[in-house]
């Protein structure tokens, strides 16, 4: 057998988030950045992990790839990842990894088995995920999302975002039940709070496809706002939304799980000088066009 190489797109979220663990709607787009798998011929299956990985993320990289290769037949393979994507900051890396693996593990696979098995390892990474990360580096483009429905939206002027990180954060499963206790604890001002999220989320879609940036910027600003209120953002969160807001950013929010720190996502007419000037302040980012992959 030849070498077999894949890759899995991570992702943003433009609106949403946590409201569609509770069924809301979402919007996500791949990012141009994400995670190949190298697979090649070997006496017995093996998921080759790098010596720096933390021993959790080896652990659940490992239990990933043995779903994987029961449902693939466990094809002797000896399989190796190199990430683009920071772990654990909201840019979907599991679902990347997810998406990688069952490509590479599959023998030509149809994009609905891809989905199936990514979904399966993604419940290993983060237990009861909405599917919002795996679908969306599994379909590569900008997607409505809802109750593991998802509909790919064409947007009527190119989305243009940085994504700048803030920090080390918690794992999104934890995140995600810290939120279900205090919801199911007071639960009628929580729902509330994720029913306007869900608001957001439809005129987000009209912004989009109508091409309007300015709407789809006011939109994720007052998406964050939403996202303070579920305490799902920090002090580092928010100042780095302020900074993307001051260097021109039409939006800025926390994207993914939030918490601690993680990644915020601004959206940009012009990304490369925001781009610059973050790095010469010593923030990691880079720029990106949403639902635009560009294979390695
Ligand atoms: C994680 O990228 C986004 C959350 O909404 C969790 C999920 O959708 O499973 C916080």
């Amino acid at each position: 057998m030849s070498t077999r190489y894949s890759f899995g797109p991570g992702k943003v979220i433009l609106v949403g988030e946590h409201g569609v663990v509770y069924g809301y709607p979402a919007i996500a787009g791949s990012l141009s950045r994400g995670v190949k798998a190298t697979a090649r011929a070997a006496k017995r299956p093996m998921l080759k992990l790098g010596r720096s990985l933390a021993a959790p993320a080896k652990r659940s990289l490992s239990r990933a790839f043995e779903v994987g290769l029961e449902v693939a037949g466990r094809p002797s393979l000896e399989v190796s990842l190199e990430s683009e994507l920071p772990l654990s900051m909201g840019l979907g890396s599991s679902g990347a990894v997810s998406v990688a693996l069952s490509r590479v593990l599959l023998e030509k696979p149809t994009a609905a088995e891809v989905e199936s098995l990514s979904l399966k390892m993604e419940t290993v990474f983060h237990g009861r995920p909405s599917g919002l990360d795996h679908t969306t580096s599994a379909r590569e483009g900008l997607l409505w999302f809802q109750k593991g429905v998802a509909r790919g939206l064409t947007p009527g002027k190119p989305l243009q975002v940085v994504v700048a990180l803030a920090g080390k954060r918690r794992p999104t499963k934890e995140l995600v039940e810290a939120l279900r206790e205090r919801q199911s604890r007071w639960p009628r001002r929580y729902q509330r709070l994720f029913e306007e999220i869900g608001r957001l989320v439809v005129e987000a879609r009209t912004a989009i496809v109508g091409g309007d940036l300015d709407a789809l910027g006011d939109v994720m600003n007052v998406n964050q706002g939403l996202l303070s209120a579920l305490q799902v953002s920090g002090p580092k969160l928010d100042g780095m939304v302020q900074r993307l807001r001051a260097l021109g950013a039409m939006g800025a929010k926390l994207t993914g799980a939030g918490g601690d720190g993680g990644a915020v996502v601004g959206l940009f007419r012009d990304p490369a000088s925001a781009v610059k000037q973050l790095r010469r302040e010593g923030v990691e980012c880079f720029a990106s066009e949403l639902g635009q992959v560009v294979l390695p």
